[in-house]
């Protein structure tokens, strides 16, 4: 058991929460914590009502939704639409700017249809379209799509079918801007659109030397996967001139990566955008009228607002104030009109919306409550030793360290030669470990002496951190809801949703039920760098303890895999209602997969599962290994497990809550 390695306050209030877990950093009025020390969320800001996140739990458990759970705030995806529209169109107002903010939503960051839905009917009021970048996406737009003002953006490689699905959308009279990502598909998407009497808009990726910086930054620079380059440009330029085709190019995008950190890299893209776009309006392309930014608008993950790759350094205030003042700079200098502006933010809408709940139910411990340091007359050596070592841990704390270091390399050593005993080697490391907390109390509780030197903190010993966290065991799987934390070390803010106004004494981390030893979270927002440890509240007996993992909405909801076949997870979808004592209605509930559900996906069906269990049954029946009475029940007892849910069913005590 590993205890907090920070001076504790006496008492513990919500505001020690609010500062320890940074939450009104990250928060953005979003999130809170109440008076009852749990978590509150305010989906319309200071616009509309807070609720408590627990009286969410409590109403999704009487719906019979067990954990882990992904709630959804569909308000608050409505806030962000509004939010990022207004701050266009009021740039576009003060800064005098000739042209209109048309964005869409790109469909891939969250593809659930009640995301969707949402997004389009909130966007309705501003023309707020769709893109798509994928066939099976553009299907999906198709339908959702209803405003004829408003655009959808088809980017990704396309072949004919993907083509002539965007044809009957341009026969509908929508305004479909399909984006050659390559020379070729200028071609095709001409040939197909004249075959069929369709008037195409097409637009051009162009690959900017502009680069982004982070974990995302590779879908920009000259090296980039899609885009046409300066060359690639001026020869579809002649190809259009050639066929007569000028007026089929309507928009020239581009798509530096996913949250930017750094607003240079924005100043500098949209300039180089902008210049591309003037170039070609001044070589005869007099129907191009949009410029498309991209995706990209980053969000501050950790609450830091730097450069880190899990956070920005700038607000949307600033990202929409550039682009506007960039583009309407460089198209005064050349003497062209402001073009439309169109951007493709999927984060920055989406993130915030939904939380995902986890339950933790039990912990791997390092170290113990109690230790027993008794030391005997027969004890080995190293353990008589060690015990010298913890006396002068406070007179020389690094040495003891380094020589209680030295004790158990050894008597490793020597338990891989078969010279130690289990007794010996389980009491020299409940020693070692004992001394190990001790260093650390120490270093962390020590008072200042103002000598640089002296009070600054050894690396060994900031290491130890890591090594003394509990393990919180939680119910779900990292590869199914938090992907790219695994897969790119991308921070998330995650912090308990209840028992916030009680000091978090622990230092953990935490692991998922899959049996990968990747299958973890060890990485933590902070305001400087990342934590390797959480603060966590101890586990009370059957208590149930939650532990939220927030601003999940973007990507994580769709990319996540089956590893261990943990399928996905139950999802309760909540809107504010002022009529509601609770202030809030849950709308709809999703259930997770169940067993036999992630079994098909690989072939395994109920019917066959079935009929070979039976088999297998009857055979233990017939060698009297099992009794007839006996079989059939245990037969009943697996047809039942198959529509259980993938995760434990915990019996604890969510009920508890
Ligand atoms: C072409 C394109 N547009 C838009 C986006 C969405 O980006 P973001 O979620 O950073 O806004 C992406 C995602 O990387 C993309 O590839």
């Amino acid at each position: 058991m590993t205890r907090l390695m920070t001076n504790e306050p006496v008492t513990w209030t919500v505001e020690d929460s609010i500062s320890t877990y940074n939450i009104d950093r990250w928060g953005l009025g979003y999130f809170s914590i109440n008076d009852a020390g749990n978590v509150s969320i305010s989906p319309l800001r200071d616009k509309g009502a807070t609720i408590d996140i627990l009286d969410v739990l409590r109403e999704a458990r009487e719906r019979g939704l067990q954990f882990p759970l992904v709630v959804r705030f569909q308000d608050l995806l409505r806030d962000r639409v509004e939010w990022l529209n207004k701050s266009f169109n009021d740039a576009i107002a003060e800064n005098k700017y000739g042209g209109s903010y048309y964005g869409v939503f790109p469909i891939k960051v969250n593809q659930l249809r009640e995301v969707v839905e949402e997004i389009t009917l909130a966007g309705e009021p501003f023309h707020y379209g769709l893109e798509a970048g994928s066939k099976a996406e553009l299907f999906s737009a198709l339908v959702t799509h209803r405003d004829p003002e408003s655009l959808i953006i088809c980017n990704g490689y396309k072949d004919q079918s993907f083509i002539r699905v965007a044809n009957i959308g341009r026969k509908l009279g929508k305004k479909i801007i399909l984006i050659a990502e390559k020379l070729e598909e200028i071609r095709s998407i001409l040939d197909i659109s004249r075959e069929a009497g369709v008037d195409p808009w097409i637009g051009v990726r162009v690959r900017l030397a502009a680069k982004s910086t982070g974990i995302w930054a590779t879908s920009g620079g000259e090296s980039a996967k899609f885009g046409l380059s300066t060359l690639d440009l001026m020869e579809a330029a002649e190809y259009l001139r050639e066929n007569n085709a000028m007026d089929v190019l309507r928009m020239l995008h581009f798509h530096i990566g996913s949250q930017i950190p750094d607003i240079q890299s924005i100043k500098k893209a949209t300039r180089e955008a902008a210049r591309y776009y003037a170039k070609l309006k001044k070589i005869g392309f007099d129907k191009l009228e949009f410029i498309d930014i991209g995706g990209g608008l980053g969000v501050d993950y950790d609450g830091s607002r730097t450069l880190f790759h899990s956070s920005t350094n700038y607000s949307l205030d600033e990202y929409v104030g550039d682009c506007i003042f960039n583009i309407k700079d460089v198209c005064d200098e050349e003497g062209v009109p402001h073009p439309h502006i169109v951007s493709e933010s999927g984060r920055a809408i989406v993130a915030h919306h939904s939380v995902l709940i986890v339950q933790s139910f039990g912990t791997i411990e390092k170290t113990k409550a109690e230790y027993d340091l008794s030391v005997r007359e027969h004890d080995h050596k190293w353990i008589k030793q060690l015990a010298e070592v913890k006396e002068y841990i406070r007179t020389n704390a690094r040495v003891a360290l380094h020589d209680a270091q030295q004790i158990k390399g050894e008597s490793q050593n020597a338990f891989d030669l078969g010279l130690l005993d289990l007794r010996t080697k389980a009491k020299i490391e409940t020693f070692y470990w004992a001394i190990v907390e001790e260093i650390a109390d120490y270093y962390s509780n020590r008072l200042a002496t103002g000598d640089e030197e002296e009070d600054a903190t050894p690396e060994e010993i900031l290491e130890l951190g890591p090594h003394l966290a509990d393990q919180y065991l939680c119910n779900f799987s990292v590869f199914q809801s938090l992907l790219d934390h695994w897969a790119l070390g991308q921070i998330f803010p995650i912090m308990p949703i209840h028992r916030l106004n009680e000091c978090p004494s622990m230092q953990g981390t935490l692991c998922d039920i899959t049996c990968d030893s990747d299958g973890k979270v060890n990485r933590f927002a902070d305001i400087k760098d990342v934590r390797k440890t959480l603060p966590l509240h101890p586990l009370n007996n059957g208590d149930p303890y939650f532990i939220g993992v927030f601003m999940t909405g973007a990507y994580q909801d769709v990319m996540g895999d089956l590893h261990n076949l943990f399928g996905r997870v139950n999802e309760a979808h909540v809107f504010l209602d002022s009529d509601e004592d609770s202030g809030f209605y849950i709308e709809e509930t999703i259930s997770g997969n169940t067993i036999s559900q992630v079994l098909e996906l690989t072939q395994y069906y109920p019917n066959n599962l079935m009929r070979s269990m039976k088999e297998q049954i009857n055979e233990a029946i017939k060698n009297d290994r099992i009794k007839p009475n006996e079989g059939m029940r245990m037969l009943a007892e697996y047809e039942k497990g198959l529509s259980d849910h993938t995760y434990l069913t915990l019996t604890t005590s969510a009920d508890r809550l």
